[in-house]
């Protein structure tokens, strides 16, 4: 005996445990504002195609301004039996103009409208993520600039591999993220379409103006099919897979930041304020801000693989198991809002130790720089790498570092070395020999940052 959408050919109650099944309002009600918005919209339509009069439309766009005021000041009533929010809104509009709330729906189908109300709630998400990446994307820039000098140890397989920038170090993770703000753009030319005006599944056999829809609600373009329009969520499995994409680089830089603190490294100390300590050990520092940015990324995937899986199988056009949408989508908006916006405090809030990360570096680490001098005393790069193996093999065997073997020594690996090879034990000129667009000498990275500062700019 609640409000039904669709009761007239129904007889008695759903079961309680079914209609709460049913249900999607206490999650879709997020989209209260969007909803209202296409209703707007579509009462003007309905206007112009002379199915409701002047006076009707003035009646719907009134009564939706006032439910619009009841939800931002948080006063709506949301009544046993309203199903989802499009079943509210109507529900209350009702109660509020009486009979011309009952032409709003005509020609069009909750297919449509719930699909419209995604886009337009996912097209403002968007813009909201891509604010929060821009933020944390300058952040790191910015720091890289600053910090451009500290040198440290840079790694492949977690193994001590070449000396670098710190600077270098962040600007890979910034321009990892760019592309993320790019793909974000890209994937909302595919959000922004109109889809409303498609009806159940057939289209729209009144005179709605498509076009004038797609005007009222700042969309790019209109729905190619009715069908497709109504039946796929691919735009949603994309901005899943974003969500996945995206916080599988800032987890990857999570787990970077988390060893640097160790005190075993000492690279970094994080700031209290993203830091918490132990009930039990006193002297406990805890990176919990890293941990949860590197574990966020876990759930967002099983948003985006538990949600390929509803699509899979599915027949054409709409069924309820859409509805599952919803959840995923708020979750990974919610979780990658959220780990943008400390992953930004984190990054700014840091402090590098640069007196620890520079003595980290170890002349074993230059062995590549000792093959290049001979390489650039004429030896073939192969032969090179092998005479440089050999001398960190002597180094190992004497048991002292690398630049502790005599002249004489190298010789014994090859006849080329002359006092001259002191120079290579120097990890300032070790990273600027890395000059070429990419690299991590000082005028390399500098370009770096210009080109990021110029993104930013276009962005
Ligand atoms: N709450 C529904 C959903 O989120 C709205 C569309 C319902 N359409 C239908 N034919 N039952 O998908």
């Amino acid at each position: 005996h609640y409000f039904k959408l669709w009761g007239g050919r129904f007889v008695g109650d759903t079961d309680p445990i079914m209609e709460k099944f049913n249900a999607s309002i206490a999650y879709d009600k997020r989209m209260w504002d969007a909803d209202i918005r296409g209703s707007k919209a579509y009462a003007k339509a309905l206007e112009k195609a002379k199915l409701v009069t002047a006076e009707e439309k003035d009646y719907i766009l009134h009564g939706m301004d006032q439910i619009h005021d009841e939800w931002a000041k948080g006063v709506f009533e949301v009544k046993p039996g309203d199903e989802d929010i499009h079943t509210a809104n109507e529900r209350r509009l009702k109660e509020l103009i009486g009979e011309p709330a009952g032409k709003l729906h005509t020609g069009r189908s909750r297919n449509d409208q719930v699909v419209t109300d995604m886009r337009l709630w996912l097209r403002d998400a968007i813009s909201i993520l891509k604010g929060n990446a821009l933020q944390l994307i300058t952040t790191m820039v910015e720091r890289a600039a600053v910090e451009i000098d500290v040198l440290f140890p840079g790694y492949t397989h977690m193994q001590r591999a070449q000396p670098i920038r710190w600077s270098h170090w962040i600007l890979s993770h910034a321009v990892a993220l760019s592309r993320d703000v790019e793909q974000l753009q890209e994937i909302n030319r595919r959000v922004n379409v109109l889809p409303l005006g498609s009806g159940a599944i057939a289209g729209t056999p009144f005179n709605i103006d498509r076009e004038m829809l797609r005007q009222e609600l700042a969309f790019d373009d209109i729905s190619i099919n009715s069908m497709d329009a109504t039946g796929q969520r691919d735009f949603i499995a994309e901005f899943l897979f974003w969500a996945s994409l995206c916080l599988t680089h800032l987890s990857k830089m999570a787990e970077d930041l988390m060893l640097y603190s160790t005190k075993e490294f000492s690279f970094l100390t994080l700031s209290d304020a993203y830091s918490t300590g132990s009930s039990l050990m006193p002297q406990k520092k805890n990176a919990d801000s890293l941990e949860l940015i590197r574990s966020k990324a876990g759930r967002v995937f099983g948003r985006c693989a538990g949600f390929l899986m509803t699509l899979k199988g599915l027949p054409s056009t709409y069924n309820k198991d859409l509805q599952e949408d919803k959840e995923a989508m708020f979750d990974c908006f919610d979780t990658v809002h959220a780990v943008l916006q400390v992953t930004t405090g984190v990054v700014s809030t840091l402090k590098i130790n640069p007196s620890v990360m520079e003595a980290a570096l170890s002349p074993d680490m230059l062995a590549t720089d000792l093959a290049y001098y001979l390489v650039r005393k004429g030896v073939p790069f192969r032969d090179a790498h092998g005479i440089s193996g050999k001398a960190v093999f002597l180094a190992e065997s004497k048991s002292i570092p690398l630049n502790q073997l005599t002249v004489e020594d190298l010789r014994t690996a090859s006849p080329l070395f002359s006092s001259d090879v002191s120079a290579v034990w120097d990890y300032s000129s070790s990273v600027e020999q890395y000059s070429a667009p990419g690299g991590t000498a000082k005028s390399s990275v500098a370009a770096q940052v210009e080109h990021m500062r110029t993104w930013l700019k276009k962005q």
